[in-house]
Protein backbone atom coordinates (compact mmCIF):
# COMPACT_ATOMS: atom_id res chain seq x y z
CA UNK A 1 0.00 0.00 0.00
CA UNK A 2 1.41 3.27 -0.69
CA UNK A 3 0.19 7.14 -0.32
CA UNK A 4 1.14 10.05 -2.41
CA UNK A 5 1.01 12.93 -0.39
CA UNK A 6 0.58 16.42 -1.82
CA UNK A 7 1.61 19.46 -0.68
CA UNK A 8 3.87 17.58 2.57
CA UNK A 9 5.84 19.48 4.40
CA UNK A 10 9.42 18.66 5.08
CA UNK A 11 9.98 20.58 8.34
CA UNK A 12 7.26 19.33 10.27
CA UNK A 13 5.31 16.58 8.39
CA UNK A 14 7.84 14.27 7.26
CA UNK A 15 8.69 12.98 10.45
CA UNK A 16 5.26 11.63 11.25
CA UNK A 17 4.90 10.11 7.97
CA UNK A 18 8.07 8.61 8.96
CA UNK A 19 6.71 7.24 12.34
CA UNK A 20 3.23 5.84 10.61
CA UNK A 21 4.66 4.09 7.94
CA UNK A 22 6.55 1.95 10.61
CA UNK A 23 2.87 1.93 12.49
CA UNK A 24 0.98 0.88 9.52
CA UNK A 25 3.39 -0.92 7.14
CA UNK A 26 2.53 1.52 4.27
CA UNK A 27 4.50 3.11 2.17
CA UNK A 28 4.40 7.18 0.70
CA UNK A 29 6.13 9.05 -2.56
CA UNK A 30 5.62 13.21 -1.33
CA UNK A 31 5.86 16.40 -2.88
CA UNK A 32 5.92 19.70 -1.87
CA UNK A 33 3.28 20.89 -4.34
CA UNK A 34 -0.41 21.06 -4.41
CA UNK A 35 -1.95 18.24 -7.23
CA UNK A 36 -2.77 19.61 -10.38
CA UNK A 37 -3.07 18.06 -13.71
CA UNK A 38 0.90 18.17 -14.43
CA UNK A 39 1.85 16.43 -11.54
CA UNK A 40 -0.96 13.84 -10.74
CA UNK A 41 1.31 10.94 -12.14
CA UNK A 42 3.50 11.39 -9.05
CA UNK A 43 0.59 9.23 -7.65
CA UNK A 44 0.88 5.85 -10.10
CA UNK A 45 1.08 2.96 -8.14
CA UNK A 46 -0.70 4.48 -4.93
CA UNK A 47 -3.47 3.55 -4.14
CA UNK A 48 -4.35 6.92 -2.03
CA UNK A 49 -3.99 10.86 -2.08
CA UNK A 50 -3.43 13.09 0.70
CA UNK A 51 -3.43 17.40 0.24
CA UNK A 52 -4.29 20.15 2.32
CA UNK A 53 -6.96 21.98 0.99
CA UNK A 54 -7.23 23.09 -2.89
CA UNK A 55 -8.44 22.78 -5.77
CA UNK A 56 -9.74 19.41 -5.76
CA UNK A 57 -11.64 19.37 -9.28
CA UNK A 58 -13.49 17.18 -11.10
CA UNK A 59 -10.95 17.02 -13.95
CA UNK A 60 -8.09 16.28 -10.79
CA UNK A 61 -9.99 13.84 -9.45
CA UNK A 62 -10.48 12.32 -12.59
CA UNK A 63 -7.47 12.22 -13.65
CA UNK A 64 -6.12 9.96 -10.16
CA UNK A 65 -8.68 7.50 -11.26
CA UNK A 66 -7.39 7.04 -14.17
CA UNK A 67 -4.14 6.23 -12.93
CA UNK A 68 -5.56 3.82 -9.96
CA UNK A 69 -5.85 6.11 -7.24
CA UNK A 70 -8.91 4.58 -5.14
CA UNK A 71 -8.92 7.10 -2.26
CA UNK A 72 -8.64 11.10 -1.30
CA UNK A 73 -7.38 11.31 1.97
CA UNK A 74 -7.91 14.96 3.46
CA UNK A 75 -5.28 16.41 5.54
CA UNK A 76 -7.88 18.46 7.25
CA UNK A 77 -11.54 18.59 8.67
CA UNK A 78 -12.78 20.33 5.83
CA UNK A 79 -13.47 18.52 3.01
CA UNK A 80 -15.27 20.85 1.13
CA UNK A 81 -12.05 21.35 -1.42
CA UNK A 82 -12.98 17.85 -2.69
CA UNK A 83 -15.34 17.31 -6.20
CA UNK A 84 -17.30 15.03 -4.09
CA UNK A 85 -19.82 14.17 -7.10
CA UNK A 86 -17.03 13.31 -9.43
CA UNK A 87 -15.36 10.71 -6.50
CA UNK A 88 -18.99 9.28 -6.02
CA UNK A 89 -19.73 8.85 -9.50
CA UNK A 90 -15.95 7.11 -9.92
CA UNK A 91 -16.50 5.16 -6.71
CA UNK A 92 -13.97 6.47 -5.33
CA UNK A 93 -13.82 6.63 -1.60
CA UNK A 94 -12.69 10.20 0.75
CA UNK A 95 -12.04 10.71 3.97
CA UNK A 96 -11.14 14.00 6.40
CA UNK A 97 -8.49 14.08 9.39
CA UNK A 98 -9.56 14.23 13.03
CA UNK A 99 -7.21 16.29 15.59
CA UNK A 100 -8.09 17.13 18.95
CA UNK A 101 -10.35 19.99 18.66
CA UNK A 102 -8.21 21.97 21.44
CA UNK A 103 -5.94 23.46 19.25
CA UNK A 104 -8.17 25.52 16.96
CA UNK A 105 -10.81 26.26 19.96
CA UNK A 106 -8.09 27.68 22.36
CA UNK A 107 -6.82 29.45 19.20
CA UNK A 108 -10.27 31.28 18.84
CA UNK A 109 -10.18 32.54 22.80
CA UNK A 110 -6.80 33.76 21.85
CA UNK A 111 -8.61 35.44 19.34
CA UNK A 112 -11.62 36.88 21.24
CA UNK A 113 -9.62 38.04 23.92
CA UNK A 114 -7.20 40.07 21.58
CA UNK A 115 -10.03 41.87 19.96
CA UNK A 116 -12.27 42.87 23.35
CA UNK A 117 -8.47 43.82 24.65
CA UNK A 118 -7.34 45.46 21.40
CA UNK A 119 -4.00 43.64 21.99
CA UNK A 120 -2.61 44.05 18.21
CA UNK A 121 -3.09 48.08 18.44
CA UNK A 122 -1.69 48.16 22.10
CA UNK A 123 1.46 46.03 21.07
CA UNK A 124 2.14 48.16 17.47
CA UNK A 125 1.97 51.90 20.18
CA UNK A 126 4.44 49.88 22.14
CA UNK A 127 6.81 49.20 19.42
CA UNK A 128 6.48 53.14 18.57
CA UNK A 129 6.86 54.10 22.36
CA UNK A 130 3.30 55.81 22.75
CA UNK A 131 2.64 53.70 26.35
CA UNK A 132 -0.09 56.32 26.68
CA UNK A 133 -4.08 55.06 27.51
CA UNK A 134 -5.89 56.86 25.17
CA UNK A 135 -8.12 54.48 22.58
CA UNK A 136 -6.75 51.36 24.37
CA UNK A 137 -9.73 50.78 26.76
CA UNK A 138 -11.05 47.38 26.18
CA UNK A 139 -14.01 45.05 27.59
CA UNK A 140 -13.56 42.17 29.56
CA UNK A 141 -14.82 38.92 28.03
CA UNK A 142 -16.21 37.97 31.43
CA UNK A 143 -18.64 40.25 31.12
CA UNK A 144 -19.88 39.65 27.84
CA UNK A 145 -22.44 37.16 26.06
CA UNK A 146 -20.69 35.04 23.42
CA UNK A 147 -22.48 33.63 21.01
CA UNK A 148 -21.24 30.27 19.17
CA UNK A 149 -22.79 29.23 15.82
CA UNK A 150 -22.13 25.59 15.23
CA UNK A 151 -21.22 23.61 18.38
CA UNK A 152 -19.66 20.38 16.65
CA UNK A 153 -16.12 19.46 17.91
CA UNK A 154 -14.50 22.72 17.87
CA UNK A 155 -17.27 24.77 19.03
CA UNK A 156 -18.53 22.43 22.00
CA UNK A 157 -14.46 22.75 22.73
CA UNK A 158 -14.85 26.61 23.09
CA UNK A 159 -18.06 26.29 24.55
CA UNK A 160 -16.44 24.43 27.15
CA UNK A 161 -12.94 26.02 27.49
CA UNK A 162 -14.61 29.04 27.81
CA UNK A 163 -17.26 28.40 30.70
CA UNK A 164 -14.41 29.42 32.91
CA UNK A 165 -14.61 32.95 31.98
CA UNK A 166 -17.39 33.22 33.80
CA UNK A 167 -19.39 34.67 30.61
CA UNK A 168 -22.75 33.99 29.32
CA UNK A 169 -22.53 31.82 26.01
CA UNK A 170 -25.58 31.29 23.74
CA UNK A 171 -25.32 28.59 21.07
CA UNK A 172 -27.26 27.81 18.01
CA UNK A 173 -27.04 24.50 15.65
CA UNK A 174 -30.10 22.42 13.71
CA UNK A 175 -28.40 19.96 16.37
CA UNK A 176 -28.24 20.55 20.20
CA UNK A 177 -25.85 18.55 22.35
CA UNK A 178 -26.18 17.14 25.66
CA UNK A 179 -23.12 17.72 26.95
CA UNK A 180 -22.62 21.68 26.57
CA UNK A 181 -26.61 22.20 27.34
CA UNK A 182 -25.34 23.10 31.41
CA UNK A 183 -22.79 25.05 29.71
CA UNK A 184 -24.55 27.52 27.28
CA UNK A 185 -28.20 28.33 26.66
CA UNK A 186 -29.05 27.08 22.97
CA UNK A 187 -31.11 29.90 21.13
CA UNK A 188 -32.67 30.27 17.93
CA UNK A 189 -30.46 31.92 15.48
CA UNK A 190 -31.95 35.35 15.81
CA UNK A 191 -32.17 35.93 19.06
CA UNK A 192 -28.04 34.58 19.27
CA UNK A 193 -27.45 37.44 16.81
CA UNK A 194 -29.71 40.12 18.94
CA UNK A 195 -28.29 39.57 22.21
CA UNK A 196 -24.48 38.70 21.50
CA UNK A 197 -21.47 41.20 22.11
CA UNK A 198 -18.89 38.61 20.02
CA UNK A 199 -19.91 36.15 17.75
CA UNK A 200 -17.48 32.97 16.92
CA UNK A 201 -18.23 30.71 13.77
CA UNK A 202 -17.80 27.35 13.92
CA UNK A 203 -19.60 25.99 11.02
CA UNK A 204 -18.87 23.99 7.62
CA UNK A 205 -18.90 25.59 4.51
CA UNK A 206 -22.28 24.18 3.19
CA UNK A 207 -24.34 25.45 0.87
CA UNK A 208 -26.78 26.51 3.35
CA UNK A 209 -24.24 28.63 5.51
CA UNK A 210 -22.74 30.32 3.06
CA UNK A 211 -22.81 33.99 3.67
CA UNK A 212 -24.07 32.93 7.11
CA UNK A 213 -22.58 36.65 7.97
CA UNK A 214 -24.16 39.41 5.44
CA UNK A 215 -25.43 42.50 5.71
CA UNK A 216 -28.97 41.15 6.40
CA UNK A 217 -27.65 39.31 9.68
CA UNK A 218 -25.22 41.79 10.42
CA UNK A 219 -28.12 44.26 10.74
CA UNK A 220 -29.61 42.35 13.55
CA UNK A 221 -26.31 42.17 16.02
CA UNK A 222 -25.74 44.50 18.51
CA UNK A 223 -23.77 47.90 17.69
CA UNK A 224 -19.75 47.17 18.11
CA UNK A 225 -20.58 43.42 17.64
CA UNK A 226 -17.23 41.22 18.08
CA UNK A 227 -16.90 38.60 14.99
CA UNK A 228 -14.36 35.83 15.02
CA UNK A 229 -13.83 33.21 12.45
CA UNK A 230 -11.58 30.45 12.68
CA UNK A 231 -14.02 28.07 10.32
CA UNK A 232 -13.94 28.92 6.46
CA UNK A 233 -13.39 32.28 4.76
CA UNK A 234 -17.09 31.94 2.89
CA UNK A 235 -19.02 31.98 5.98
CA UNK A 236 -18.83 35.67 5.96
CA UNK A 237 -19.78 37.84 2.77
CA UNK A 238 -15.85 40.30 3.09
CA UNK A 239 -18.47 43.30 1.20
CA UNK A 240 -20.41 43.33 3.94
CA UNK A 241 -18.01 42.97 6.83
CA UNK A 242 -15.43 45.67 5.24
CA UNK A 243 -18.66 47.72 5.50
CA UNK A 244 -19.74 46.98 8.60
CA UNK A 245 -16.51 47.55 10.14
CA UNK A 246 -16.37 51.16 8.36
CA UNK A 247 -19.66 52.38 9.82
CA UNK A 248 -18.60 51.01 13.02
CA UNK A 249 -21.44 48.43 13.68
CA UNK A 250 -18.86 45.62 14.03
CA UNK A 251 -16.49 46.90 16.19
CA UNK A 252 -13.75 44.51 15.86
CA UNK A 253 -12.66 40.90 13.99
CA UNK A 254 -10.74 37.99 14.42
CA UNK A 255 -10.26 36.36 11.35
CA UNK A 256 -7.95 33.22 11.06
CA UNK A 257 -9.43 32.56 7.65
CA UNK A 258 -10.55 34.83 4.45
CA UNK A 259 -13.13 34.21 1.18
CA UNK A 260 -10.53 33.53 -1.33
CA UNK A 261 -7.30 32.76 1.08
CA UNK A 262 -6.20 29.69 -1.29
CA UNK A 263 -2.76 31.16 -3.42
CA UNK A 264 -1.86 33.25 -0.62
CA UNK A 265 -2.29 31.68 2.62
CA UNK A 266 1.10 29.20 2.98
CA UNK A 267 3.27 30.93 0.56
CA UNK A 268 6.15 33.62 1.77
CA UNK A 269 4.73 36.75 -0.28
CA UNK A 270 7.64 38.72 1.10
CA UNK A 271 7.92 41.85 -0.95
CA UNK A 272 5.40 41.22 -3.56
CA UNK A 273 2.82 43.17 -4.79
CA UNK A 274 -0.70 41.29 -3.90
CA UNK A 275 -3.71 41.39 -5.69
CA UNK A 276 -6.29 40.98 -2.84
CA UNK A 277 -8.17 44.18 -2.29
CA UNK A 278 -10.03 42.73 0.54
CA UNK A 279 -7.08 41.58 2.57
CA UNK A 280 -5.23 45.01 1.89
CA UNK A 281 -8.66 46.80 3.30
CA UNK A 282 -9.08 44.55 6.09
CA UNK A 283 -5.02 44.66 6.74
CA UNK A 284 -5.88 48.77 7.07
CA UNK A 285 -8.39 48.57 9.42
CA UNK A 286 -6.53 48.80 13.62
CA UNK A 287 -9.47 46.70 15.06
CA UNK A 288 -9.36 43.62 12.83
CA UNK A 289 -6.48 40.96 13.83
CA UNK A 290 -5.92 38.83 10.80
CA UNK A 291 -3.82 35.08 10.90
CA UNK A 292 -2.93 33.41 8.02
CA UNK A 293 -5.15 30.39 8.56
CA UNK A 294 -2.93 28.89 11.54
CA UNK A 295 -5.41 27.79 14.24
CA UNK A 296 -4.85 24.15 13.60
CA UNK A 297 -1.09 24.55 13.38
CA UNK A 298 -0.02 23.02 16.24
CA UNK A 299 2.19 19.91 16.92
CA UNK A 300 -0.48 17.41 18.22
CA UNK A 301 -2.89 18.65 15.20
CA UNK A 302 -0.27 18.16 12.81
CA UNK A 303 0.50 14.15 13.96
CA UNK A 304 -3.12 13.92 13.86
CA UNK A 305 -3.62 15.42 10.44
CA UNK A 306 -0.82 12.94 9.25
CA UNK A 307 -1.60 9.80 11.16
CA UNK A 308 -5.62 10.00 9.70
CA UNK A 309 -4.38 9.37 6.29
CA UNK A 310 -2.52 5.86 6.92
CA UNK A 311 -5.57 4.79 9.06
CA UNK A 312 -8.17 5.83 6.41
CA UNK A 313 -5.73 3.99 3.87
CA UNK A 314 -5.31 0.73 6.23
CA UNK A 315 -9.15 0.64 6.92
CA UNK A 316 -10.06 1.63 3.21
CA UNK A 317 -8.17 -1.53 2.03
CA UNK A 318 -8.64 -3.77 5.23
CA UNK A 319 -12.24 -3.46 4.36
CA UNK A 320 -12.61 -1.96 8.15
CA UNK A 321 -15.01 0.87 8.62
CA UNK A 322 -13.58 4.53 9.38
CA UNK A 323 -14.74 7.48 11.06
CA UNK A 324 -12.55 9.15 8.75
CA UNK A 325 -14.71 8.24 5.90
CA UNK A 326 -16.64 10.95 4.29
CA UNK A 327 -20.17 9.47 3.48
CA UNK A 328 -22.02 11.01 0.65
C1 LIG B 1 -8.97 21.95 8.54
O1 LIG B 1 -8.49 20.97 9.12
O2 LIG B 1 -10.06 21.88 7.97
C2 LIG B 1 -8.24 23.22 8.55
O3 LIG B 1 -8.84 24.25 8.40
C3 LIG B 1 -6.76 23.18 8.62
C4 LIG B 1 -6.19 22.96 7.26
C5 LIG B 1 -5.96 24.23 6.54
C6 LIG B 1 -4.90 22.21 7.31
Amino acid sequence: MRICFYALREYDELAYCEKCKEEFGIDYVYTGYYPSLENAALAKGCEAVSMTPCDMSAELVEAFHSIGVKYITCRSVGYNHVNLEKAKELGMRVSNATYPPDGVANYTIMLMLACLRKLPHILKRVELQDFSLKDKIGKDISSCTIGVLGTGKIGATVIQHLSGFGCKILAYDSYQKDSIKGLAEYTNFETLLKESDLITLHMNATNANYHIVCNESIAKMKEGIVIINTARGNLIDSDALIQGIQSGKIGAAGLDVLENEDGLYYYNRIGKVLVNETLAILRSFPNVVLSPHTAFYTEEDVAGMVQSCFESLYAFEQGEPTTHEIKF
